[in-house]
């Protein structure tokens, strides 16, 4: 389905994506992690075109998607919805016509001007909204909403795209670990339901091994592990990390340790919900 082709990706003198090669030939859900500046947040933003790559192929169906321009290249980036760490909500934007914002691309630019919105639009919003579990929301301002509860706006809007794939950019970051929990079965579920892939740049090891089908390592720009969760073992993650022998994956984790603070409940270790959303 996609292939990457030894993408590069250099800012002056610094290679933060170094000639890394895989392919995703079904659905699946991907994580990718790797300490800060390893490069993930780059070679995501390269699918999707936010960041021009230096060299390299990315070929989704046999085409090269780094070389698309104008109205192709936006029906790609439409094709490849992209969710934020940050959410990227118009705060005062009430929280449908954020959803309906996902949909401006496959407008004319004279519908998108003026902003409107077909009742098929709305219908196809309210409906992203409900799968979330935040139809009741639809009318507040998206700034009014909790974080967890905003990053699942973001993902109805990806939705709203109707994409061949999602790519999260650090999604649960934010979160506190009841609302991970529940973004990240959101994106499980999406993968599940629709057979898209879900491609997500995670900090913690546990999200990972937990949620993804697969696991993608990188270290200095380098693609250093490609395995299942049951091959990241300790010492897959402390050459990931680039750590020595005292590296503990305590410190990747997003379990709350309750012993630590009596104020807050621990949420346990994050695994995806058996009945899904
Ligand atoms: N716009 C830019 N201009 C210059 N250098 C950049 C730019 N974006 C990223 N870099 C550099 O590229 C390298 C990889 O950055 P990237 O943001 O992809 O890492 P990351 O793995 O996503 O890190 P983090 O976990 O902190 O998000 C880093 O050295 C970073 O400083
Ligand atoms: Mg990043």
């Amino acid at each position: 389905m996609i292939q990457f082709r030894e993408v590069t990706k250099t800012f002056g003198s610094r290679t933060a994506v170094n000639k890394v090669s895989f392919d995703i030939d079904k659905p699946m859900m991907v994580g990718i992690i790797g300490r800060s500046g390893a490069g993930k947040s780059t070679l995501l933003r390269m699918i999707n075109r936010l960041t021009p790559a230096t060299s390299g192929q990315i070929l989704f169906e046999d085409r090269n998607i780094l070389g698309l321009k104008g109205g192709m290249m936006r029906r790609w980036q439409r094709d490849c919805a992209m969710v934020f760490q940050q959410f990227n909500l118009v705060p005062r934007l009430d929280v449908v016509t954020n959803v309906m914002l996902g949909r401006l691309n496959g407008h004319g630019t004279f519908k998108s001007l003026f902003n409107i919105f077909g009742e098929d639009d709305v219908r196809t919003a309210l409906t992203a909204l409900d799968r979330l579990g935040i139809v009741q929301e639809a009318t507040k301002r998206a700034e009014e909403l909790s974080g967890g509860q905003q990053q699942r706006v973001a993902i109805a809007r990806a939705l709203m795209q109707d994409p061949h794939m999602i790519l999260a950019d650090e999604p649960i970051a934010s979160l506190d670990p009841m609302n991970a929990k529940i973004v990240m079965d959101a994106l499980r579920e999406i993968h599940e339901r629709d057979n898209k892939i879900v491609v997500c740049n995670l900090h913690t090891l546990d999200t990972a091994r937990n949620y993804c089908d697969r696991v993608i390592g990188m270290r200095d720009g380098f693609l250093v592990f490609d395995g299942t969760p049951d091959e990241l073992t300790t010492d897959a993650a402390r050459e990931i990390y680039g750590a020595n022998e005292s590296f503990n994956e305590a410190a990747t984790s997003t379990a709350i340790d309750a012993g630590q603070s009596g104020s807050q409940e621990s949420a346990g270790a994050m695994t995806p919900a058996a009945a899904a959303v």
